[in-house]
């Protein structure tokens, strides 16, 4: 019997739309993801379990578990079957990378029992191709960071899907789930289908010196340019009101606040843990809708998926 956990992620960063996702996990070493259990068995068989499984839908064939153990058995063209317990512990559409954790630990469970068929990079490609058939287009954001772990971009040519990039170490991300659903296919529905030269041209300027402020390690410079032009302006009507709670958080010290991936999770980040609790705890108070809304001060996660128990 093999376990594995795949972290929860933030997709876009803030500043990288489609093109940058980290892997986050609690503080308080809590963990904030999916797990799959597996093992070989006669008929394949699928338990789904956690506090979010009663979200999931009811027939298997729907499932993505199932979507994932048949396109995996189609393409090494065996037909093994498997016992497969999925504990549901992200909320769906929530823009923690709930569909991406469910993908990778699925698939990385797999694989693993059927003894490692496909490598790192045709595992990457399934996942990404899995979760673009759930989310409407192929985006590696959250699959990526979840799977490798850190801060990842996505280079999806020269043969390469993603790399790791430097993250900030001394960074707190607070991220706060309100308590309500948001389908990512939903949320790019918003958004135009073309932008003006201004905005690539900016868009471009702010990713490239985020990009080198995480290799300098410029911290301050890194959380300025986290700015984004591509989808927040047009989510911030789906989101409950967002632009006041950002201007709010700022106020209270927080060096960058974003929308995690297409939402409606908010991210902060702080460099210094007081102002992460007291971030957490006005958002607590403000940003959730209802009970099952949660918030957590996590680090980037940096090793991704991995088998646990
Ligand atoms: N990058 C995607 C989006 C979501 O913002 O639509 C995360 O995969």
């Amino acid at each position: 019997m093999i376990k594995i956990y795949a972290p929860a992620s933030i997709g876009n960063v803030g500043v990288g739309f489609d093109i940058l996702g980290a892997a986050i996990k609690p503080i308080n070493g809590d963990l904030l993801g999916d797990c799959v259990t597996i093992k070989l068995s006669e008929n394949f068989q699928l338990v789904n379990k956690g506090i979010f499984s009663n979200q999931l839908p009811i027939h298997n064939e729907q499932n993505i578990v199932w979507k994932c153990w048949s396109k995996f058995c189609k393409i090494i063209k065996k037909n093994i079957s498997v016992s497969i317990v999925l504990e549901k512990n992200l909320p769906i559409g929530s823009g923690l990378g709930s569909s991406a954790c469910s993908i990778v630990s699925t698939l990385v469970a797999i694989n693993e029992i059927f003894n490692n068929p496909l490598n790192q990079k045709e595992l990457l490609l399934l996942m990404g191709e899995v979760e673009g058939e759930i989310s409407g287009s192929v985006h590696y954001d959250n699959v990526a960071p979840s799977y490798l772990g850190g801060l990842q971009l996505i280079l999806e040519d020269y043969n390469i899907v993603s790399q790791k990039i430097p993250n900030f170490k001394t960074w707190f991300w607070i991220i706060a789930w309100p308590g309500i659903k948001l389908s990512t296919a939903e949320a790019r529905k918003v958004l135009p289908k073309k932008y003006t030269q201004d905005i690539c041209i900016k868009n471009s300027r702010y990713l490239a010196s985020f990009i080198h402020a995480s290799y300098t390690q410029q911290s301050d410079l890194a959380a300025k340019c986290m700015k984004e032009f591509i989808a927040e302006p047009y989510r911030i009507k789906l989101l409950p009101n967002f632009l006041e709670n950002k201007e709010k958080i700022k106020k209270l010290g927080a060096i960058s606040c974003g929308i995690s991936g297409s939402g409606p999770t908010i991210f902060a980040v702080s460099d210094n843990i007081k102002i992460a609790k007291k971030i957490s705890l006005w958002l607590t108070k403000n940003y959730l809708q209802n009970k099952t809304g949660f918030v957590h001060i996590c680090y980037i996660d940096t090793k991704g998926v991995r088998k646990i128990g």
